[in-house]
């Protein structure tokens, strides 16, 4: 039987081909911020650069200062100019800056909203966005219900038959469940949520998303994913840096919040998930609502939870202050820079088996990474000398920065004797492929263009991260301050303990 040839070039369903946003804008709010100018600027001329964005695309910065549109567009060209990922061209640069616009106002001045709107007006009929524009909220969440309430006001949240708006908002979503159901109401009632996008960059990470590959592109891995061959997960995500000039953000939030609440609970989402009808955006939200109502904190939490404050101290060869020392924090501030949490994933899956959250500030270096540890051989017919140095097998999703996956195994040492030890099996993306990762921001702005949902989090998810964080939050409140630790080491030595408790360790990657 002859098979009829398409064309992958032609045939629209081809899910290779780049996907090109439609005409569309994106209007940016705090866009004298940090996140705006290192990330939000760059991964827009990055999408520019590789053609994934649409003749007429405009950028429209909306800030308190009295600029003029060439004003902002010196700002976006130094931002792009020294944190961009791919090259800098003056012709991708010429191209992006003919749609680049200012309009200076504050969030409570009507007149401001109003020249906005005519902004977006004339966008349309000068560039031909059609008015399609996505809001970014790159501003304290006391600044959304004003900001929401302006854009419907000036018929800015109104999408129709031919024109889309869409919200972008960032975290904190709130910092407790309470206070997230008032800000998901606030947002909802102007946006419905198909227009909300929650960002949590995490989900953007090539890496993250390869998680879904691995488990269940694969026949290898997912009839050992569960309690019956797997011992514990661990999930680091470790920075050496500290919180230098992020007082402001920073102080009373702490790492739980900061990181643990998002970031961390979505690649336990995405590891202990349950394999999704489809790729469809609510398929995969669906089984990701569906882990996180099944997870709880472990109890009692002052053995399962640890949390710490850096010193001052030597990290690495510098001199570096301690959390208190730090400008802008309160001098007897109580912020945990490192936390440590056990879950468990109460289903059939997964019960008895402990999932290890911990994240910190100037630990011992940068590193992401999920670890399921699996339980050892029921039996081992060697020599009980010859295995000693013998761990267990485990499977390491490197997040970041050495990206990539590795196998540990045992395996025999060469030699007259049956000695067995533990090897690593490395995949690393460097060696594999000769494409470099886009930045998380790059994939995640064309996905709001697109108007593709899948990889943010719906507001049941962050509702639902809160009610597992919150009794452990209340738990630390009623106790005090947290331990110190040295700069440059793995936290304080209660966060040891939590795991020593049960014979296990934490992995130093
Ligand atoms: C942010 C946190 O969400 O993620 C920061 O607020 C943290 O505290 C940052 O430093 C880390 O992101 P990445 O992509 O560098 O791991």
């Amino acid at each position: 039987m002859s098979r009829q040839w398409t064309n992958p070039l032609r045939d629209p369903r081809d899910k290779r081909l780049p996907r090109i946003a439609g005409p569309s804008s994106l209007v940016i709010f705090g866009v004298t911020g940090d996140l705006s100018r290192k990330k939000l600027m760059p991964a827009i001329y990055d999408l520019a650069h590789r053609g994934l964005l649409p003749a007429g695309f405009s950028l429209v910065g909306f800030a308190r200062r009295e600029w003029e549109h060439q004003d902002f567009g010196e700002m976006v060209h130094d931002a792009v100019a020294e944190h961009a990922r791919t090259t800098f061209r003056e012709s991708v640069w010429n191209r992006l800056a003919e749609g680049i616009r200012f309009v200076p106002g504050t969030f409570d001045d009507d007149d401001s909203f109003d020249r906005l709107a005519q902004a977006v007006r004339e966008l349309g009929e000068e560039r031909g966005t059609g008015g399609n524009t996505a809001f970014y909220l790159s501003i304290p969440p006391w600044a959304f219900p004003v900001v929401t309430k302006q854009l419907a006001r000036c018929g800015l949240a109104d999408s129709d038959a031919d024109t889309w708006r869409r919200v972008v908002i960032e975290k904190p979503f709130g910092h407790d469940l309470a206070s997230a159901k008032e800000l998901n109401n606030v947002v909802n009632d102007v946006f419905p949520e198909e227009s909300v996008f929650r960002i949590d960059h995490y989900l953007g990470k090539e890496t993250v998303q390869n998680i879904l590959a691995l488990r269940f592109a694969n026949q290898l891995f997912e009839p050992i994913w569960n309690a019956n061959h797997v011992d514990h997960v661990q999930i680091t995500m470790a920075e050496d840096i500290g919180l230098g000039g992020r007082a402001g953000y920073y102080d009373g939030i702490g790492a739980a919040r900061d990181v643990i609440q998002n970031h961390l609970l979505q690649l336990l989402a995405f590891t202990a998930m349950e394999e999704p009808l489809s790729f469809e955006p609510n398929a995969l939200r669906a089984e990701k609502v569906k882990v996180l109502a099944a997870t709880k904190a472990l109890q009692p939490f002052d053995q399962t939870t640890a949390r710490g404050q850096y010193a001052g101290g030597w990290q690495g060869g510098t001199k570096v202050p301690g959390l208190l020392q730090e400008d802008g924090f309160a001098k007897d501030s109580t912020t945990e820079t490192y936390a440590a949490v056990t879950l468990e994933v109460q289903n059939r899956r997964w019960a008895g088996v402990p999932f290890y959250l911990r994240t910190g500030k100037r630990l011992g270096r940068r590193v992401t990474e999920i670890a399921v540890v699996f339980k050892r051989a029921p039996h081992l017919p060697f020599d009980s000398s010859s295995t000693e140095e013998l761990g267990q097998n485990a499977l390491v999703i490197r997040v970041q920065p050495d990206e990539g996956v590795t196998l540990r195994f045992g395996s025999k040492v060469p030699g007259t004797t049956m000695e067995v030890r533990d090897v690593t099996m490395d995949f690393g993306y460097g060696h594999a492929f000769t494409e470099s990762s886009p930045e998380a921001y790059e994939r995640l702005i064309l996905d709001v263009l697109l108007g593709e949902p899948s990889l943010f989090p719906v507001n049941d998810e962050v509702e639902l991260s809160w009610r597992i964080l919150d009794p452990v939050l209340e738990h630390w409140a009623e106790h005090g301050a947290p331990e110190s630790y040295q700069p440059g080491s793995w936290g304080p030595p209660s966060a040891e303990d939590l795991l020593a408790r049960s014979g296990r360790h934490w992995r130093r990657p």
